[in-house]
């Protein structure tokens, strides 16, 4: 495994490879690597040759008090689960290799960036959308991997990619949780005990929006207050959203419908945490003398 700190190395590495006729991958993540990353990491071994994971705390996407700071880094754990996995190449670049200090050119994430994560963290997309087209454009990739943990982020990167023809096949992958349900993210290294037991509630309200679907509930304000119900009076968590959207647009949705998409977000002290999930309204009819929950 080759690892490079420079964009031209990066770029010729790739170069190199795309040159032997190999299809090329790339994982793009911020490190404190856990087996969400890893199994975007062995998808893309699967269907390419030539695997890049880019590590890269990005500084443009954490707004002013947000946890740019304290976010977990452990570039030499990371660098031994990659070789382990046989990535070809990491490029772990520093900020100062990857802005120029003039750079004054960011990427417009367009209208999915406006609503969820966009409104509680400003600019957080911009950041997102201008580091993945600067990923995009030093590896070139034929494919790059994203994880629907961060369904929004998915959605807005393949309106990027489509959106300014980039040219490359975003392959989304689904949550990977720890045993108790909890979607692992690099964030949850902070939690206290007692945090991650408040944390439980969020897959637990995602559970409960489910369960109301599975009773015959279509409207999607009672998915979201079951999520409420669930959410409420947990110590020390803070509930930003919790709401049924189309999976596709984001909006807001009155009806739940075959694809529809949960999305909830809360701090649990400063620790912000996101999840979601995937809806399939139950294709038989609720059974005769059921009652749905209220
Ligand atoms: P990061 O949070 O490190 O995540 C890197 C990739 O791993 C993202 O595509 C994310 O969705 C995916 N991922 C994280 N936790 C996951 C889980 N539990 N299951 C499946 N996939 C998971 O997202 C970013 O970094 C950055 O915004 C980045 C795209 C690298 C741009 O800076």
């Amino acid at each position: 495994m080759e690892r490079v700190a420079s964009k031209d190395e990066a770029r010729r590495a790739a170069a190199e490879a795309r040159a032997e006729g190999k299809t090329i991958a790339l994982v793009p993540t911020m490190g404190a690597l856990h087996e969400g990353h890893l199994s975007l990491v062995r998808a893309a071994c699967e269907r390419a040759d030539y695997v890049v994971v880019s590590v890269f705390v990005n500084p443009t996407q954490f707004g002013p008090g947000e946890d740019f700071e304290t976010y977990p880094r452990d570039l030499d754990a990371d660098l031994q689960l990659l070789a382990a996995e046989g990535v070809d190449l990491v490029f772990a670049p520093s900020a100062a290799v990857m802005y120029a200090p003039d750079a004054s050119v960011t990427v417009d994430p367009g209208s999915l960036a406006s609503r969820w994560e966009g409104e509680i963290r400003p600019g957080h997309f911009v950041g997102v959308a201008t580091v993945v087209t600067k990923l995009l454009s030093i590896v070139r990739p034929d494919l790059a991997y994203f994880g629907e943990k961060d369904y929004q982020q998915l959605q807005v990167v393949r309106a990027l990619v489509r959106d300014l023809d980039l040219g490359v096949g975003v392959v989304g992958r689904p949550i990977v949780r720890d045993r108790d349900g909890l979607a692992l993210s690099s964030r949850n290294a902070r939690l206290s005990p007692s945090q991650r037991q408040a944390a439980l509630a969020i897959p637990a309200a995602l559970e409960a929006a489910a369960q109301a679907l599975a009773w015959g509930e279509r409207e999607a304000r009672a998915l979201e207050r079951a999520m409420f119900e669930r959410l409420a009076g947990v110590d020390d968590l803070s509930l930003d959203y919790a709401v049924v959207v189309d999976p596709d647009t984001l909006e807001p949705l009155e009806q739940v419908e075959s694809g529809a998409r949960v999305l909830v977000a809360a701090r649990i002290g400063d620790i912000h945490l996101i999840d979601n999930c995937g809806l399939e309204p139950p294709a038989t009819p609720v059974p005769e003398g059921a009652t749905t929950r209220e």
